[in-house]
């Protein structure tokens, strides 16, 4: 197993690397990451290309043998680049140049910065192919991160264009779908079709879903030419990845596609950054975790473990003693097996001087070192439980293109397509089952329960496949506005919702209701919840059962006939079809009941106590994790505030 810190040795003296190195030892490291952002440092002037700093971190990494990895520094470009040639700099929507100054702020259409990239890539790898050392390249740092996945530049524009003949071929094709007739937006040529900047109300909704599938080819294809290039020079002994960053569902980038050119996934875990009050909610980190082992459905690595509190301008919460060490165990929980923290050391200069990391600015040994030294000292003890496969029989499944399109019409303004996912995610995290967070580009028919929430687009043949599923004994639970829309993002025709599903939620919703900030809307519980009341908000489907069986209905004046919740048998499986943001409580009783119905393995444990359940040679083993501040027992243990425990469970 490796475990490791984030170096930086370029930005301290150089009499500190064996020391610090030193100090590593002792904390557990046998891996280091470094180079990401050292374009400068290798190419002082263009062409003038000088590893001699790297070599030696790498002799002094090796003295005390710890493993490095590398990462192509494309992130960050030197400025002489930026001044030789402005066209590499991004736009932002109002076409204002991003500057030399921040990071990646290059744009990933540029031919020349393609160029550029291909150079140093092409030197760095030769140089430290046969390094023994040099057990992984990670290709730049974070794609699309930072509002990186955006550009609005005039080679955009040119792309975008070539991008659209190339898939409708003819304009008239382009016409018929956006259906251009609205508002008189017929265009003559692709030339004239614009990027989707600021402009008076709003845009083409099929345009900026195209936009959206535009950028995130964009992203996909430059690092696809990195990965190949990485690929072909780089030593047999070396693997590639990527650090993928948090918050993937805000973004114009589909990370599936570069997961299948990776060795492995790679994450950067930061449950809490900048001004937030909290971190996040322990189901939503839970589910980060599954979505992206989910990418490539194996074990991955974080090659950015937080440790301290971290932000560029405004930092917020710190996390408690042991809480930040208590994530790391949680990841591990989840399917992490090699683990980096961020950073070894707190910087005095630059833009982060509050992301604060192991050390210190004082640079002395303190909480954050003992906590991550105990760590690695004990998680190394059940490396092969760490590495053992996962098997969910519970699938929660998204779709880039309906995140997309939910982006650019949130229908309800307190709709936010995370908060959606994690909202049916948690029920089934409550009850510490192993769920699976995958694309529906994926083979879902291993598992025995798909969790669909808000799936306004689905066409034809995804609705054909849940069918198959159904008819095969799987239960599926969607939620609000599911099937409204078809892949090119318009709504369907001449057919009623929730199209494509109707016949298998056993419903149909002729009028729906987006509820405001604070508006919550009353249902009552009927046949097995009879008796029950929860709130419904941000959404209301006013469901017309037709074979569909009522579990909850609106309870106001004019809807009261409308279900809320209901359950349908088709095939030899079922629909739940939950047409609200509805209560936790009320998801918890349908999760229990469809977990014990579909003989799925799970774990009762109190409020804010995690048990994530792993086999390993035909035992189980349990990590538990305490997201509170309170003790908590269980099966007999004190679990102490952010404690974590992982034991054999006895049966
Ligand atoms: C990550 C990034 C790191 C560093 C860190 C600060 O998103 O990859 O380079 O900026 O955030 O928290």
């Amino acid at each position: 197993m490796y475990l490791g810190v984030d170096y930086y040795p370029e930005h301290w003296d150089v009499s500190m690397i064996d020391e610090d190195m030193q100090r590593m030892k002792e904390m557990g490291v046998n891996i280091i990451r470094i180079g990401e952002f050292a374009w400068h440092l290798m190419e002082k002037k263009e062409g003038e290309y000088d590893f001699s700093y790297f070599d030696m971190v790498i002799r002094k990494a090796q003295k005390y043998d710890l493993k490095v990895i590398f990462g192509t520094p494309t992130a960050t470009f030197p400025a002489w680049l930026a001044k030789k040639h402005p066209s590499i700099l991004s736009k932002d929507e109002y076409g204002h140049t991003r500057v030399f100054g921040g990071r990646r702020q290059y744009c990933y259409n540029s031919e020349v910065y393609r160029e550029y990239t291909k150079k140093i890539v092409q030197k760095l790898v030769n140089h430290y192919k046969d390094e023994e050392s040099i057990i992984v390249w990670q290709i730049d740092n974070e794609f699309g991160h930072e509002g990186s996945d955006m550009c609005f530049c005039e080679q955009c524009h040119l792309k975008f264009r070539e991008f659209l003949q190339e898939k409708y071929k003819d304009i008239n094709n382009l016409n018929e779908v956006y259906g251009t007739i609205f508002w008189g937006q017929t265009y003559n040529d692709f030339d004239e079709i614009p990027l989707p900047q600021p402009t008076i109300t709003t845009h083409n909704p099929t345009l900026r879903l195209d936009w959206a599938r535009f950028r995130s080819y964009s992203i996909n294809d430059y690092a696809k030419m990195q990965i190949n290039l990485v690929r072909e020079l780089k030593g047999k002994h070396q693997k590639i990845t990527h650090n993928f960053y948090g918050g993937f569902f805000e973004k114009a980038y589909d990370q599936n596609v570069m997961s299948e050119d990776l060795d492995f996934v790679s994450y950067d875990n930061y449950p809490v950054w900048g001004g937030l009050r909290e971190p996040l909610k322990p189901g939503h980190i839970a589910m980060t975790h599954d979505y992206v082992r989910g990418l490539k459905n194996k074990n991955y690595w974080i090659v950015e473990e937080l440790m301290g509190a971290q932000g560029h301008n405004v930092i917020g919460y710190l996390p408690r003693p042991n809480q930040a060490k208590m994530w790391a165990y949680q990841a591990m929980a989840h399917g992490c097996e090699n683990m980096l923290f961020f950073r070894w050391r707190g910087m005095t200069r630059g833009a982060e001087q509050f992301c604060l990391g192991i050390i210190d600015h004082d640079n002395e040994d303190g909480r954050k070192f003992k906590e991550v030294q105990s760590f690695m000292k004990d998680v190394i003890k059940y490396e092969e439980v760490i590495k053992s496969e996962i098997k969910s029989d519970i699938a929660v499944l998204y779709d880039y293109d309906n995140i997309w399109s939910w982006h650019y019409q949130q229908q309800s303004s307190q709709f936010n397509f995370t908060d959606e996912l994690v909202r049916l995610y948690t029920p089934f995290y409550n009850l510490n089952t192993n769920i699976d967070v995958i694309s529906t580009s994926k083979d879902f028919f291993k598992y025995k329960v798909l969790v669909v929430p808000v799936m306004k687009i689905i066409d034809e043949k995804l609705g054909r496949r849940f069918e198959e599923f159904l008819q095969k004994g799987g239960t599926i639970i969607f939620s609000f506005r599911s099937g409204i829309k078809d892949r090119d993002n318009n709504i369907n025709f001449e057919e009623v919702f929730p199209c494509k599903v109707r016949k298998i939620a056993g419903i149909k919703i002729k009028e729906a209701e987006a509820l405001q900030k604070g508006q919550e809307v009353e249902i009552i519980g009927l046949n097995k919840y009879n008796g029950k009341k929860g709130k419904c908000s941000v959404w209301r489907d006013l469901i017309i059962p037709e074979t569909a069986r009522v579990l909850y209905r609106y309870n106001d004046k004019f809807y009261k006939e409308n279900a809320c919740i209901t359950e349908n048998k088709y095939g030899k499986g079922k629909v739940y079809y939950v047409g609200g943001g509805i209560d936790i409580k009320i998801l918890n009783d349908i999760a229990k009941e469809i977990v014990v119905e579909n003989n799925i393995r799970y774990i009762e444990s109190p409020e804010g106590l995690e048990v994530y359940i792993r086999d390993y040679n035909n035992e189980e083993w349990l990590f538990i994790n305490n997201h509170t501040d309170e003790d908590i027992e269980f099966n007999g243990i004190i679990i102490e505030p952010y404690g974590s425990e992982i034991v054999k469970r006895c049966v």
